[in-house]
């Protein structure tokens, strides 16, 4: 048997793998994870495989197994599995036989289903497995199954199905046994508890069986309540069995009694509330939430390949379900909520990469994402005083917005030594800071947020650059101030000096804390008061302003290349067609460890180049060139962050086609056929970067010192883009051919500007740009 993914479809809105292959559950478990963003779940399996994966998060609920490891999203006991015992025969796939497989994800309404038929000795059954986790109420899910009996005898069935807390982190168990209980005879319940983090868990689950002949029977094992339903089918009749669950925790914000008791009965209270619903008509309620979400800026994308439309949707659909929008405590992980990779931490992966579709999209969970850094700052300012610094040092890798720096210290193995290598990114990797920064101005520039600046953002701003203050070091003899021993954004460099993406970026950090604190102190002199107050800005921004001009900023070569570093551009070339081409990440280490790929130019991911992308108005375009075709051939793209810079960045350059390779590219490292792909997880960030591609990229939308550009570049395989974005509260659309861009907006409300080849436009209303020379209002 083997298994393949299938997006050829009519509507693209659908994710399908055909046929069955248990040796790789661990693609269809990501990219098909379901969630609503409190939860996700990967989407494993009813039916247990010694290859599944399976693993629910609840967002923000971290926990420390030991001291010997960083805190990570707990695996929350599971719902899904059901055993099926069929004349006492386990239904398994690996063995008889399996017809018309198929595994399907609906990403309009976020339904997932499982259909075959399975024959084994004399027993022929067809199954259809349905199941969704709710966006219109965040604590629930629901599944079924319905099963059809097509042998020539009926059949004698056992489901055992329930909750299994036997669930770890690969072999971590954060949570201790808990409470189990039975109530009122229907709802079983678990109450586990996080073993360091404490919190309290209510887990809840009911079934309901249609079957001919039933009985049951409840079962309590260890870390396990399940019920056991015994039945019959006749030949050419069906049995139907429904599960509805819900997870409640002791950090939930909305809920006000959250003592395990008040959890218990806001669980069965609430189940009770829906009884009477049917499995569709749950499903129909969260199908309308995602409707919002789906008419909120619609993308269409009139392509020769039917995928980039899919892809996109692709990309939206797991934006909303891995983002815990409900509550500002929380954050986006790196792998979302659909596997183990990276403990559920945040990284920069979320200013640069995620967040601008939600500035520019959902500016309110844009600013939810941001109001998690601002709660950071405590972990911020521990992580610098730790290290000697003051202001804020963003960690690296966070998790609870208070914890600081949670990046673990070992890693993979070292293909030479055989030891466990060592990851410096937690100590050293700094650009976050500065990353940070610049999502929180970005999101300023897009939303005019006044709130926001006045409360949080500018503090933000202030603070990071106030940590660069006490971070720049003078080098005497060359009278600069440097930035040395860091790793930029290529993770194969470490322990570097001058990075340029953390010198620009800094650089960029501090002066832009210079002209604002002046601004305020003239302006605003109660807030530059109470900033003062905070930061101590009185002496940070005579300093700041000293140290301004002398910050170190690597300069282009005679050849016109910036330097990744000090030391880069000495260094040995490998030829990297071999590592290229190859399936999945990493085969670099196959033959070498990263103390040899250190001393060669071998770059993991966009480094200058993002550089170049995100400050494109302090570069010429011939340097961006020289520097695109001197860096991407050293790079391995090992880093799923690494396409979609290179894909947008040479779109910009008028190098479509090579641009429109890079996307086809990116939007495979997750939907691509390499079946091993997501095993620990999609990748949030690439996701970020796939809506970047269309409209950053192709619609050619950026902010550029603080002004709106709009200056598209359609592949030449679509005729037509349209996409939408809201801009100082207004909502922009957007629709781009061959020949012309309209973009409209709603007639009442403020004009807005935006540039186009350093042309200034006003739409009052709509405008239509001739994309060769003239415009028309
Ligand atoms: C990349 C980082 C990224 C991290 C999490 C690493 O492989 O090099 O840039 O932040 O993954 O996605």
């Amino acid at each position: 048997m083997t298994a393949k993914m299938n997006y050829d479809f009519k509507d693209d809105w659908l994710i399908e793998q055909l046929g069955f292959d248990s040796r790789y559950l661990g693609k269809t478990e990501a990219i098909m994870a379901l969630g609503n963003g409190y939860m996700g779940s990967r989407s494993s399996e009813e039916e247990s495989y010694t290859t599944e994966k399976r693993d629910t998060f609840v967002a923000g609920t971290f926990n420390q197994f030991d001291e010997n490891e960083v805190t990570e999203l707990p695996n929350v006991p599971d719902f899904w599995k059901m055993e099926m015992l069929i004349n006492g025969e386990h239904l398994s796939l690996e063995k008889g036989e399996v017809e018309s497989y198929s595994k399907t994800l609906n990403l309009k309404n976020g339904e997932l289903t499982r259909k075959f038929i399975w024959s084994y000795k004399d027993i022929k059954l067809e199954l259809l497995f349905s199941r969704f986790v709710s966006m219109a109420r965040k604590h629930y899910f629901s599944s079924k199954v319905e099963i059809k009996n097509l042998s020539k005898e009926k059949v004698n069935v056992q489901i055992r199905s329930g909750i299994d807390g036997q669930m770890t982190n690969s072999g971590s168990q954060h949570f201790t046994e808990g409470e189990k209980g039975l109530v009122d005879g229907k709802y079983m319940q678990m109450m586990p508890q996080t073993s360091q983090s404490k919190i309290d868990f209510v887990l809840t689950a009911t079934h309901q069986l249609k079957a001919e002949h039933l009985s049951e029977r409840i079962e309590m094992g260890r870390r396990q309540i399940l019920m056991n339903y015994f039945f019959e089918i006749a030949p050419n009749t069906q049995a139907i069995l429904e599960k509805r669950g819900s997870i409640y925790t002791s950090i939930d914000k909305e809920v006000k009694d959250s003592s395990v008791k008040g959890l218990r009965e806001l669980a069965v209270s609430e189940m009770k509330a829906v009884e009477e619903k049917s499995f569709s008509s749950l499903l129909k309620e969260s199908e309308e939430k995602w409707q919002e979400i789906w008419q909120k800026h619609p993308i269409e994308i009139h392509s020769e390949d039917r995928k980039d439309q899919l892809a996109i949707r692709f990309a939206k659909y797991h934006l909303h379900v891995m983002t815990p929008a409900h509550d500002e405590r929380m954050n986006i992980g790196a792998k979302g909520l659909s596997g183990e990779g990276y403990k559920g931490h945040t990284f920069w992966d979320t200013e640069i990469f995620m967040l601008p579709y939600f500035t520019f999209t959902h500016p309110e969970i844009a600013k939810s994402l941001l109001t998690y850094r601002y709660l950071g700052l405590d972990g911020a300012h521990k992580k610098a005083q730790e290290n000697g610094y003051i202001g804020a040092q963003y960690p690296w890798e966070a998790a609870w917005p208070t914890d600081g720096e949670v990046t673990p210290v070992w890693g993979a193995a070292d293909i030479i030594t055989g030891q466990a290598t060592k990851i410096w990114s937690g100590f050293i990797e700094q650009h976050i800071t500065s990353d940070v920064a610049f999502g929180v101005k970005q999101y300023l520039d897009v939303t005019g947020d006044r709130a926001f600046k006045e409360e949080k953002g500018y503090e933000i701003l202030l603070d990071t650059a106030k940590f660069w203050a006490s971070r720049l070091e003078y080098n005497k003899e060359k009278d600069y101030y440097e930035i040395k021993d860091v790793i930029g954004p290529d993770e194969y460099k470490e322990h570097i000096h001058n990075n340029a993406y953390t010198n620009y970026t800094a650089h960029w950090n501090v002066n832009f804390a210079i002209q604002l604190a002046k601004k305020l102190a003239k302006s605003h002199v109660e807030l530059y008061k109470k900033l003062d107050e905070k930061l101590d800005l009185s002496t940070i921004i005579p300093e700041l302003e000293k140290k301004l001009p002398k910050i170190f900023l690597p300069t282009p070569t005679k050849e016109g290349i910036i330097p990744q570093d000090d030391t880069y551009l000495e260094k040995k070339i490998l030829d990297l067609t071999k590592y290229k081409a190859a399936d999945g990440v990493d085969s670099l280490f196959h033959d070498y460890n990263l103390e040899q790929v250190n001393e060669m130019q071998i770059t993991k991911q966009a480094d200058v180049l993002l550089l170049l992308l995100l400050f494109e108005g302090l570069f010429e375009k011939e340097l961006k060139l020289k520097n695109f075709e001197y860096y991407e051939p050293k790079t391995t793209h090992d880093s799923s962050l690494s396409l979609s810079t290179h894909a947008i960045l040479s779109a910009d350059l008028g190098k479509i086609e090579e641009s429109y390779e890079f996307f086809k590219k990116a939007i495979n490292i997750d939907m691509g056929e390499y079946m091993k792909s997501s095993d620990d997880g999609i990748h949030a960030a690439s996701l970020g970067g796939i809506w970047q591609m269309v409209v950053f990229g192709y619609g050619g939308v950026r902010m550029v010192n603080g002004r709106l550009r709009i200056e598209p570049h359609l592949p030449s395989t679509w005729d037509k883009l349209t996409f939408g974005f809201d801009y100082l509260g207004e909502s922009i659309h957007v629709e781009i051919s061959k020949e012309e861009m309209v973009v409209t907006k709603k007639e009442n409300g403020n004009n807005i500007t935006f540039w186009y080849k350093n042309q200034e436009i006003t739409v009052k209303n709509t405008i239509t740009i001739l994309l060769k020379e003239e415009t028309k209002q």
